[in-house]
């Protein structure tokens, strides 16, 4: 079970109306799966989005207390979505992170991805240069102390970047606002 709104059927992943809205579908697609299906098994991972910016902390301690692990999606905050627009924040710039890594010699990611390591979080980063890629393994040689760690929680602004924004009215606004199952608070 992937994601809460459905879209209707189509030769497309996401088929649009002629106007260019897309087609959403009523169909329940976590709920009704859910309900029909026979768990037998408890689920043992929840993928979320989870990076510093959304540290999803109140999410985490649930999952710990019924033993079901984390994994974060776009754990260095996703630089490359496609819908990000210039006046976004963008997380491996913050100049936190930046003096926080400096005081490590690390880089940001890997400051990110040992916050996510030792909050006990699995994290996939993704990158498509090698060099990143390499670099992104070099975080079991060193610890974030405390004090950083509860200073990265800090950053937590509930910023979720993979649910797409679009500009209407001179205004972001998220995209799929309108489907009758988008899950997510409007902070716009
Ligand atoms: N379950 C879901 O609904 C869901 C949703 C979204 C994503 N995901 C999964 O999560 C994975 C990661 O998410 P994501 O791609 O959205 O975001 P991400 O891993 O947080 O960020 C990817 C961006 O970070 C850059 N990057 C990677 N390593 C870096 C480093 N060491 N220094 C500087 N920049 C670095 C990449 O650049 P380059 O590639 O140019 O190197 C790319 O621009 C995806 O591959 C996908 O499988 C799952």
């Amino acid at each position: 079970m992937h994601w809460p709104m459905a879209f209707q059927r189509g030769k497309e992943l996401m088929p649009r109306w002629e106007d260019g809205g897309i087609c959403y579908s009523a169909t329940d697609s976590l709920g009704r799966p859910w309900r029909v299906c026979i768990a037998r098994h408890k689920p043992v991972i929840n993928q979320v989005e989870c990076h510093p910016y959304l540290s999803q902390a109140d999410l985490l301690s649930h999952c710990r207390s019924v033993a079901v692990c984390v994994t974060a999606y776009s754990p260095l905050g996703s630089g490359d979505r496609p819908w990000a627009s210039p006046d976004e924040p963008s997380l491996l710039e913050d100049p936190r992170l930046g003096a926080i890594a400096k005081r490590y010699q690390k880089t940001p990611a890997h400051v990110v991805l040992r916050w996510h390591i030792q909050r006990g979080v699995v994290c996939i980063p993704k990158s498509v240069t090698a060099s990143r890629i390499q670099q992104n393994l070099q975080v079991f040689d060193f610890s974030l102390s405390e004090d950083d760690m509860k200073l990265i929680e800090s950053f937590d602004r509930n910023e979720r970047f993979i649910v797409p924004t679009v500009e209407r009215d001179g205004k972001r606004v998220w995209r799929d606002a309108e489907h009758p199952h988008f899950p997510f608070h409007d902070p716009y």
